[in-house]
């Protein structure tokens, strides 16, 4: 089989169906190691890792070091907040700094679209993108269509709706380049000024009606108002968001089936989805954790060979 064709990870526009479905493969390797008794492997004692954090994480963060310390690499960790950078020391610097103590593959997490794609035109080493502001989040949308393979068996023809701020989701549009690159048919819901104009010509159709959206569906994946990313109201008020769009089982209720509801994480409860739904059966939301794991160790595996064979 072909190895993974992209020196970096910065987002799932930039890889192939292909490379999806090795991720995938390892993953399944990986899903295993990390359930025997000893959680660990030897595979990358040669490598270094730094996890760039400029923005607040607890699931993405988490999920990499401990992925990382599974494979046996060692890690370095940064976080803007206490490092240099409040110093006015500008991101190339703060990166050269971090590579001169001999760093193999940056994983980071930053505020600005595109700020993966710049590090990797001015750095030498392997950059993992973990967010870059409302652009992409490829670790979890592969995570998230791993989830949806494992619960239903196949993406492939499957119906999934994406829910909420999607105008300020890079979860949203990972998403919607993975699974599509899968098969799946892809609908967004929610308020019309939360949906971005250009939607439509990603293929991706609207339904702002969401108990239409939830009928229509196989799948709903349920995100977060991203009120830190507003500088003005979208919508007249929170109640109202709960009202018109907020995912509780009484609409569940009224459907004719068992849909499955995914969520990225942090959730805010009794906002967008209500606890009963979020720790009911129907939810996976800590299978998606559990594979994040995995799906991080295999990229990272997946790129370190590449180093070890260059
Ligand atoms: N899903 C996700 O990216 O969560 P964190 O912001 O906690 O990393």
């Amino acid at each position: 089989m072909a190895g993974f064709s992209s020196q970096h990870l910065l987002g799932i526009k930039h890889i192939t169906k292909q490379d999806i479905e090795l991720i995938f493969d390892t993953a399944n390797h990986f899903k295993e190691v990390i359930n025997r008794p000893i959680k660990k492997v030897p595979s990358l004692r040669d490598i270094t890792i730094a996890n760039l954090f400029f923005e607040n994480s607890t699931r993405t963060r988490l999920s990499f070091e401990l992925a990382e310390k599974r494979l046996s690499a060692d890690v370095i960790n940064f976080s803007a907040n206490q490092s240099s950078v409040k110093k006015g020391e500008t991101l190339i610097d703060t990166v050269n700094n971090i590579l001169s103590m001999k760093v193999d593959i940056v994983v980071m997490r930053h505020p600005d679209v595109g700020a993966g794609v710049f590090l990797s035109k001015h750095v030498n080493a392997r950059i993992i993108n973990a967010g870059d502001g409302t652009h992409e989040h490829p670790t979890q949308a592969l995570l998230d269509a791993y989830s949806i393979k494992e619960k239903l068996g196949s993406i492939k023809g499957k119906n999934i709706v994406i829910v909420g701020d999607i105008l300020h989701s890079r979860v949203a549009l990972s998403n919607i380049f993975a699974l599509q690159k899968l098969g799946a048919n892809i609908k967004v819901c929610g308020p019309a000024t939360l949906i971005p104009k250009h939607i439509k010509s990603l293929g991706v159709g609207v339904e702002l009606n969401i108990d239409k959206a939830l009928q229509w569906c196989d799948v709903a994946n349920v995100l977060r108002v991203q009120h830190e990313r507003m500088d003005i109201k979208y919508f007249p008020s929170v109640r109202e968001y709960t009202q018109l769009f907020g995912i509780n089982k009484a609409r569940l209720n009224a459907l004719n089936k068992d849909i499955v509801i995914m969520h990225p994480g942090p959730i805010n409860r009794g906002v967008e989805i209500t606890s009963d739904v979020a720790d009911s059966k129907q939810a996976i939301i800590l299978n998606q954790v559990e594979n994040g794991v995995a799906i991080r160790m295999a990229i990272i595996y997946l790129l370190a060979e590449q180093i070890k064979n260059a």
